[in-house]
């Protein structure tokens, strides 16, 4: 399975491309403002930091850059925008679209034309905001390169809707989780790795081309899981990273370890080669 990086802060990504273990980054408008308020609005141009994200993510790790619109035109024309500002930087730059741009005023379908679009004009897609199976069918019969079904928030729908507190990073059972006898469930959907097995089968059912991003991934656990489905790629924050490699057996193994060390086997090392 392919690790990508949630975020557009400069330091995380290169500090997990140093750990050689991400293969891409995925931004949205809302990890941008976080790196750029971060780094102190106004003392960069946007554009100087997006081509220095790219330039750090290098040519070989997709970087999805989203679009702000809510219909087709307007969507299609800030893809183009994008992808011509800055692919040439390393050639890696991928367009996110929301599956529904839809807030009200709008076409349901608008995201989806607009991603027919720009695959038309040779610019990969990532269709995001993906919170059903049903939506996800739609973005691999249209070809997108990438679909990104957002694990963490279809918990965080469950265990609202059901009344229950929880902390962002807090774990959600994939199995789901009972209220008395009760399942919790919306539609069918018990969790949000659920919801991404459910995919990740359709999509084999009828051998969709499009890749499956596990996207709102919250704790190391959901990594495991998503791995065991033989999900494509999980796009992870830079926490959920650091979190992947810790255990207190390791830490308490590797303190024993250093305090056993004999002398003499110390000075094999001072002898060098
Ligand atoms: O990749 C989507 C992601 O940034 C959303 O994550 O944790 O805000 O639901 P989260």
């Amino acid at each position: 399975m392919k690790i990508f990086i949630d975020s557009a802060d400069l330091e995380e990504i290169k500090t997990g491309i140093s750990w050689g273990i991400v293969d891409g980054v995925t931004t949205n408008p809302s990890l941008i403002k976080k790196a750029i308020e971060k780094y102190g609005k106004g003392n960069f141009s946007m554009e100087d930091y997006i081509k220095e994200l790219l330039r750090v993510a290098g040519r070989l790790r997709p970087v999805s850059l989203e679009v702000v619109s809510a219909d087709t035109k307007n969507m299609v024309i800030e893809g183009e925008v994008l992808y011509t500002k800055f692919n040439y930087v390393a050639n890696n730059v991928v367009i996110k679209i929301p599956i529904n741009p839809n807030i009200g005023a709008g076409n349901n379908f608008d995201g989806l034309l607009a991603a027919k679009e720009l695959k038309n004009r040779g610019i990969p897609v990532n269709i995001t905001l993906v919170m059903t199976a049903e939506q996800a069918i739609l973005a691999g019969k249209i070809g997108a390169d990438y679909v990104s079904p957002f694990i963490g928030r279809i918990d965080d729908f469950l265990r609202t809707n059901a009344n229950l507190p929880f902390k962002k990073s807090d774990y959600y059972s994939e199995e789901g989780v009972y209220i008395g006898d009760k399942l919790l469930e919306d539609n069918g959907v018990v969790s949000g790795v659920h919801m991404l097995s459910m995919i990740k089968e359709i999509f084999e059912n009828y051998r969709f081309n499009t890749k499956i991003i596990a996207a709102s991934v919250r704790n190391a656990r959901q990594v495991r899981e998503v791995a065991l489905l033989g999900c494509d790629i999980a796009t992870v924050p830079f926490s959920v990273l650091e979190d992947l490699i810790i255990h207190p057996k390791t830490e308490e193994g590797m303190k024993n370890f250093i305090k056993d060390v004999e002398e003499e086997y110390k000075k094999i090392f001072e002898k060098g080669v």
